[in-house]
């Protein structure tokens, strides 16, 4: 694949006292690719996240984003620079509509926050963004609705439309089919898959479902004990005897 690398980790580790969670990874993330990391419960997957998004830093190695050295560099610069994070239900804001959650969130990342002129058009281009994001994420007619009343499935779809609307370059998703029944996960692939394909963006997605990772990723990347296991195409996946091994009642499981 010939695409340029949008994310790279540098042989990154992060301990936890005694306890290697992230143990040396190496990792290209190209660009316009869904990158599956798979693995075991407490394989380093949600720190290699933490690691990637800024949430923490590493004990050593490198992140490099569109060729920089990002590793000092604060979450909240790296969401400026592209990298989205889907952030917990809890940093919506309950008693604003889903319009308004949308909004704010492609305000603040908006570059033209300085701009005192032209404000009602500024304002008008955001509520555009907003609209366009909540047919994205399968939210028309719920524009009004206030987030605390949404039901849980329709409240992941507005965590990831604050996140589209933020248009970051790269998407981190931590298994963000947690909590949903399986009827709700196809529309979530589409939403992730729409995001991707039409926009051209890159995602990371950590997921358990097997299925839904086979479907969507192009390449897939398995951790085991904080270490790369394997990385190839969903089919070399499937098929890589070491994963097998270390991995197979869940793997076989999931795809039989
Ligand atoms: N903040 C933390 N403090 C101490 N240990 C942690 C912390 N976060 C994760 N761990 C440990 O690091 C290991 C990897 O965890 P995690 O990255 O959450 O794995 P995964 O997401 O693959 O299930 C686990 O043993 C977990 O208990
Ligand atoms: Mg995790």
């Amino acid at each position: 694949m010939a695409n340029e690398v949008l994310i790279e980790a540098v042989n990154l580790s992060k301990a936890f006292g005694g306890l290697i969670a992230v143990d040396n990874v190496s990792l290209q993330v190209r660009e316009h690719t869904i990158h599956a990391i798979i693995g075991p419960n407490g394989a380093g997957k949600t720190t290699l996240f933490n690691l990637l998004s800024g949430v923490m830093p590493p004990t050593s190695g490198r992140v490099i984003f569109k060729g920089n050295d990002i590793t000092q560099v604060s979450p909240q610069r790296r969401a400026h620079l592209g990298i989205g994070r889907s952030f917990q239900i809890t940093n919506i804001f309950p008693n604003l509509t889903v319009l308004e959650n949308i909004r704010l969130a492609a305000q603040a990342m908006g570059k033209d926050n300085f701009k005192m002129l032209h404000l009602a058009d500024n304002f008008r281009q955001y509520i555009d963004r907003a609209e366009e994001v909540i047919g994205v994420v399968g939210l028309e007619g719920r524009e009004w609705v206030l987030a605390r009343n949404l039901p849980h499935g329709e409240k992941r779809k507005l965590e990831l439309g604050i996140m589209i609307a933020c248009s970051p370059d790269l998407l981190l998703f931590d298994e963000p089919t947690a909590g949903m029944s399986s009827e709700q996960v196809p529309d979530l692939i589409n939403i992730i898959k729409r995001v991707v394909e039409h926009r051209n963006r890159t995602a990371i997605l950590v997921e358990h479902r097997m299925d839904m990772v086979m479907s969507i990723s192009n390449v897939i990347t398995v951790m085991n004990q904080g270490r790369v296991l394997a990385e190839g195409s969903p089919h070399e996946i499937a098929n890589n005897p070491q994963v097998q091994t270390a991995y197979l009642g869940d793997l076989y499981g999931e795809l039989a």
